[in-house]
């Protein structure tokens, strides 16, 4: 990355930053963030293609007396390029309609709620200090879409949904819409019994599947359109390996009839084609490699666990084999009484060795496996996790001739 020749000395620096920036996060740390991933070099090549500076709007619009099918012209290749990530994204999914146009998980959030959800609606949905997404909270999505929201309970360390205590809140609550899914995601949910629930009561069910997407198109964790969730949507850039951006998903055409016309000039308007085009190549990477993917991805995050715990880094929910996930959860309690620090002096200790995790208490394992560590790996990512952390051991030289190593990334 240079700057054009006669550069600006901002430009010069802009160019400087964003090289830097290059060779540190794609080749000089380990990636421990749960919310991120890698894109593969085919979906990054087409995020700085052609389309990254195009319009189309395909959607109705009276003119002059004149109907127009799209307010744009160039744009005979766009449409093609959708319909392929849609139709990818319905099969993975397991749902018969699809959009790739939702900018981000928030965006898709927004997409399947406000079509659905007229304000005064009373939603149910995990809160943040039980590992739910802080979009969800009162002061949030509700605030700004006139919604209620109550609390949909998880229970202990590892913010675990339970059947029994789901369904009385749905009963005692009577929501119009339940929304699962959370920021801090170990383990799958009752989702039958809750759907049910739901259901009984007339209740839609959202599933928001930002951290766990990449491991439901690999067939890992649940299943959540079978399982009885009305709308899937997320993020797909955290376990899910694309350009940042999201998706929707759902199986009931009367629901999707509702969404779909109603996302353009109310949720978005252009919806970035270079994002689409490199997501709809990722979602074809994932029906290839998906299930390896996935499976790797939840066999690495256990045998890290089991590694980083048997050092003395202490995680919750060990007795349920730590998680179904991408993620691990150190616990700050235990973290705290056993070595006097806490989890966000921890991630800042491993920052500078070269190992990121994020501030939060969070450990994943999505973007290791696609550099292509699996289970053998792990026991050494734990002792240099352990080493520079709690240790305070200078382990940045071993981290980075470990990760250059490391060349191009595996399921793509
Ligand atoms: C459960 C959940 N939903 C939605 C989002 C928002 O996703 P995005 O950052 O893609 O808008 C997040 C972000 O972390 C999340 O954890």
């Amino acid at each position: 990355m240079t700057a054009p020749s006669g550069a600006r000395p901002d430009e010069e620096r802009l160019a400087a930053l964003v090289r830097a920036h290059d060779r540190w996060r794609g080749r000089d740390v380990f990636n421990l963030l749960p919310s991120e991933n890698a894109l593969s070099a085919t979906a990054r090549k087409y995020l700085a293609s052609d389309l990254a500076g195009r319009y189309t709007l395909p959607i109705e619009v009276e003119r002059e007396g004149e109907t127009l099918a799209n307010s744009y012209t160039g744009t005979r290749y766009t449409d093609e390029i959708e319909a392929i990530g849609n139709a990818a994204a319905a099969r993975l999914f397991h749902g018969r309609f699809a959009t790739v146009r939702p900018l981000s998980g928030h965006i898709a959030a927004l997409s399947a709620l406000v079509p659905l959800l007229p304000p005064k609606s009373r939603l149910l949905a995990i809160q943040p200090d039980e590992g739910g997404y802080d979009g969800y909270a009162p002061g949030f999505i509700p605030a700004v879409f006139g919604y209620t929201v109550r609390p949909l309970p998880a229970a202990g360390p590892g913010h675990r949904v339970e059947t029994e205590a789901a369904v009385s809140a749905i009963q005692r609550e009577r929501p119009n819409a339940v929304v699962l899914g959370q920021s801090f995601f170990l383990f799958p949910y009752p989702l039958k019994e809750i759907a049910e629930a739901a259901h009984g009561i007339d209740a839609l069910v959202f599933y928001d599947a930002s951290h766990v997407l990449g491991l439901v198109a690999g067939g890992e964790f649940q299943d959540p359109l079978r399982e009885g969730a009305d709308v899937l949507y997320g993020s797909t850039h955290k376990s899910f390996p694309g350009p940042q951006g999201g998706v929707l998903v759902t199986e009931r055409e009367d629901l999707f009839r509702q969404i779909d016309p109603a996302l353009v000039w109310r949720i978005f308007d252009n919806a970035h084609w270079n994002r689409i085009a490199a997501l709809t190549q990722t979602l074809l990477e994932l029906e290839r490699f998906g299930r390896d993917y996935a499976r790797t991805i939840v066999e690495n995050s256990q045998a890290l666990g089991r590694s980083l715990s048997s050092l003395g880094l202490p995680l919750v929910a060990e007795a349920e084999g730590f998680t179904r996930s991408h993620q691990l959860h150190l616990d700050p309690a235990r973290l705290r009484a056993a070595h006097g620090i806490g989890p966000a002096a921890l991630a800042r200790r491993l920052e500078k060795q070269r190992l990121l995790i994020d501030l939060v208490a969070r450990i994943g394992t999505a973007e290791a496996t696609r550099l292509g560590l699996t289970p053998a790996e792990m026991p050494r990512l734990a002792e240099l996790l352990v080493r520079g952390g709690l240790k305070r051991e200078r382990v940045g030289a071993e981290v980075l001739a470990w990760r250059r190593t490391y060349r191009g990334l595996r399921f793509t």
